[in-house]
């Protein structure tokens, strides 16, 4: 059957047309921030074993470690109710690199005023990479209902000038 013979109402087609301009302004959307703003989605960067985490691999010393001159990594170890470390400092125009991961229950971890925002899950390692541009301190706190002491979980990033 061609459409010379399927009657399509005139508002059922307008419906049709607004959809499909609805689905190109997500594509495009989606395609700005991705490629040309530089969103990430968090993935697993790789599986640990919670019950081994805090005795062997980088995550058995948590912290900022330096990489090269402005590129760093910070690991950050999520617990019932805190990050180890919950302060770290880096300069001004600094690139860094979260591995985050839990040893125990579901947590998140969200840095204030940036897209910085993994769901943090026993058993994998969140990674997100930022550029801390302007000066200041930057909280991160956990995103993700925990128990009692959620709503004091967090740390902060000071970025020095
Ligand atoms: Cu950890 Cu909420």
């Amino acid at each position: 059957m061609t459409t010379e013979h399927l009657h399509i109402d005139p508002a059922e087609k307008r419906w049709i047309q607004v959809s499909i301009l609805v689905l190109v302004i997500f594509a495009v959307a989606v395609g700005l921030t991705g490629f040309v703003m530089g969103f990430q989605v968090p993935l697993p960067e790789q599986r640990v074993d919670p019950a081994l985490i805090t005795q062997e691999g980088p995550f058995a010393e948590p912290g900022l470690r330096e990489l090269a001159p402005g590129k760093y990594e910070a690991y950050i170890l999520s617990q019932i109710w805190s990050f180890v470390p919950n302060e770290i400092r880096v300069p001004q125009g600094a690139t860094v690199t979260f591995y985050v991961t839990s040893k125990d229950v579901q947590h998140g971890f969200h840095i204030q005023g940036t897209n910085v925002n993994v769901q943090v899950l026993p058993g994998y390692v969140g990674k997100m990479t930022y550029r801390f541009d302007k000066p200041g301190t930057y909280y991160f706190f956990c995103t993700e209902y925990c128990g009692l002491g959620h709503q004091a979980m967090y740390g902060r990033v000071i970025v020095e000038p």
